[in-house]
């Protein structure tokens, strides 16, 4: 259905199983998980699905340099240079913050995957992003910029195509429930679940922004992607169904209901979350599961978007929790 032009990258299509001993210990809803964590690329999540749209226009362009920004645990920069990696690209990566003394985590992997780091170090990100993307183009890098979290409309058909995969695996639930951050995940399966005929509630968790800043955003890169899509769908902000209340001390602080919903999965399912992304999703959908938001009638996917390698730079954050070793 989704004929744009994409390059191989993931492991699709990405398992659908039940959690049965999480929906019991939870008392009623019956829950699934999605496995894009096992989308297969330098440790899957999301973006794996959204770089083989992405870098099908790089190459398209002629460019031989990517480019992209993050957070220091970005996992979209991880995946960015791994896919960079694989098809025979220069990766640059603009990386918030100072350099760490041991690279840990993602950074590690982005160190490994061969990836030219760009810190920050106090600059706007943003500005700093432009300068090297500048810098790359007068040095005959033929550079391409992939948006942060790869969240254009052209990111955002890849989730698209992921809702066809997930209606293509015959698993009927009442909603969907998965981490939201820069929306092109929630975009494109806004835009699927028109297509598809998926009448279930689409419930992103963010993990950052407001609901208040983020739904607009939403909003327009849905109705740009179905128009990139050659579909006549247009959305309204009363569509997309933000949750906000999770946003605890901030981006990136693991607080009690991250560690709380990591350990859950871990013990009760044998499956690792992240701390900044899954976790946070998990805990907010454990939250209105205990608050009755979600009855316990309901049937509910938890979509996994990956972000597990980030769980080793949290190692003393966690530990502190384990009974193991307190
Ligand atoms: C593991 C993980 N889950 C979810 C998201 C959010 O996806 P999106 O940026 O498309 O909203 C991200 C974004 O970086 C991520 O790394």
């Amino acid at each position: 259905m989704i004929t744009l032009p994409r390059i191989p990258l993931a492991h699709l299509p990405t398992p659908v199983h039940p959690l049965p001993r999480l929906s019991a210990e939870l008392g009623g809803p019956r829950l699934w998980i999605k496995r894009d964590d096992l989308t297969g690329l330098a440790f899957g999540g999301n973006k794996t699905r959204k770089l083989e749209f992405l870098l099908a226009e790089a190459q398209a362009h002629g460019a031989r340099t990517l480019i992209t920004r993050g957070a220091i645990q970005s996992n979209h920069c991880r995946q960015t240079a791994a896919a960079a990696a694989n098809q025979g690209f220069e990766c640059i990566l603009v990386l918030t913050g100072n350099p760490p003394k041991t690279a840990i985590g993602n950074t590690l992997l982005d160190q490994l995957l061969g990836a030219e780091i760009i810190w920050t170090e106090g600059e706007d990100p943003e500005e700093t992003l432009t300068n090297t993307f500048d810098a790359a183009w007068s040095d005959g890098r033929r550079p391409y910029l992939i948006p942060y979290g790869g969240s254009n409309p052209i990111g955002a058909a890849s989730y698209t195509a992921a809702m066809g995969e997930f209606m293509e695996q015959d698993t009927p639930v009442d909603r969907i429930v998965f981490a939201t951050s820069s929306g092109g995940t929630q975009a494109g399966l806004l835009v699927g679940a028109q297509i598809h005929r998926f009448s279930g509630q689409i419930t992103g968790i963010s993990v950052d922004p407001s609901a208040g800043e983020i739904v607009p955003t939403i909003t327009s890169l849905a109705t740009e992607t179905a128009e990139l899509l050659g579909l006549p769908e247009t959305f309204s902000e009363g569509q997309v169904d933000v949750n906000d209340s999770y946003l605890g001390e901030g981006y990136a602080v693991m607080g009690k209901p991250e560690k709380e919903a990591l350990e859950m999965f871990a013990r009760l399912e044998g499956l690792f979350l992240d701390p900044v992304y899954t976790g946070r999703a998990a805990a907010g959908m454990i939250d209105l599961i205990h608050s009755g938001e979600i009855s316990s009638k309901e049937r509910v996917l938890f979509w996994h978007t990956g972000g597990t390698p980030a769980l080793f730079a949290y190692a003393e954050e966690l530990s502190l929790t384990n009974p193991t070793t307190s």
